[in-house]
């Protein structure tokens, strides 16, 4: 999709007032990019893309709190009972975690595209105060109800990290039936986790404002892509 002759002839071009933005954030060097939206805006599947066919290392703080989880850390036994509740895990816990991923030679050598961090004005200051500054801030834009039929229908497979739905982006039948669900992927909890994305989203647009581009996720998986493609190619235009 994002890499071929045919994604490069159905590319949109960036909107005039995001390319603008882009390039004053210009710096040079790695990627710096952070990807943020609402639960389920399809922040996970874009970094797919991006990663692909930019390199970057992809740092979702969802899927290293799940693999501290998994491990039954101290900070994993800890972030559960908040991922469980669909509340904000204590930055204590996230802000080390995140900022050791990010210190890993592959993100400082080729780049980082920063998933699902920060969620709240104080993380956003920790990094920052850190030197830890995105190029650009993408913001996925897609409306509630939409978001509720992404979350009940997500699906991921265990052996590939990939991500399925079963309307949206069914699997093939092979694998369909070592597919997993989310435990936080129930509407209840979406509804939960939606409220504190609204809660926060101000404050960390307001942080952001400098490099913030805003994109409509409520299209196909590929067009969305290609707009953020675009984008990306500008920073180094
Ligand atoms: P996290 O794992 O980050 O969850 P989230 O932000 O709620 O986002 P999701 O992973 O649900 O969705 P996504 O935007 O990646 O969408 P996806 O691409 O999968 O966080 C989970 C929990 O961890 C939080 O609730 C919190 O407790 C904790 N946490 C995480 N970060 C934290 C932080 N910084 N601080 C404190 N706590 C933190 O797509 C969703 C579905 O839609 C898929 O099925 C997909 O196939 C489909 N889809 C995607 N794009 C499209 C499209 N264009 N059209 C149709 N379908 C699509």
């Amino acid at each position: 999709m994002w890499g071929g002759a045919r994604a490069q002839r159905r590319r949109a071009p960036a909107p005039r007032r995001a390319r603008a933005r882009v390039a004053a954030g210009a710096a040079g060097g790695p990627l710096r990019v952070a990807i943020a939206g609402a639960p389920a805006s399809g922040k996970g599947t874009q970094c797919e893309g991006i990663v692909e066919a930019f390199g970057v290392a992809h740092i979702s703080a969802g899927d290293l709190l799940r693999a501290a989880v998994a491990e039954g850390t101290g900070p994993g036994l800890e972030a559960k009972e908040y991922m469980d509740a669909g509340k904000l895990v204590p930055d204590e816990v996230v802000v080390t975690m995140v900022k050791d991923r990010l210190a890993q030679p592959d993100a400082q050598d080729g780049g980082w595209l920063l998933d699902g961090y920060p969620r709240s004005k104080s993380q956003a200051d920790a990094i920052t105060a850190a030197g830890i500054v995105p190029e650009v801030f993408i913001l996925l834009d897609v409306p509630d109800e939409v978001l509720i039929d992404r979350v009940i229908g997500r699906r991921l497979d265990p052996e590939t990290g990939k991500i399925y739905h079963m309307t949206f982006a069914p699997p093939p039948p092979e694998i369909a039936d070592r597919l997993t669900q989310r435990s936080d992927d129930t509407e209840e909890k979406a509804r939960t986790r939606l409220g504190v994305y609204y809660d926060n989203i101000d404050a960390i647009k307001d942080a952001y404002s400098g490099c913030i581009v805003k994109v409509d996720g409520n299209r196909s998986k590929d067009e969305v892509g290609a707009e953020i493609s675009s984008i990306l190619k500008g920073l180094r235009a």
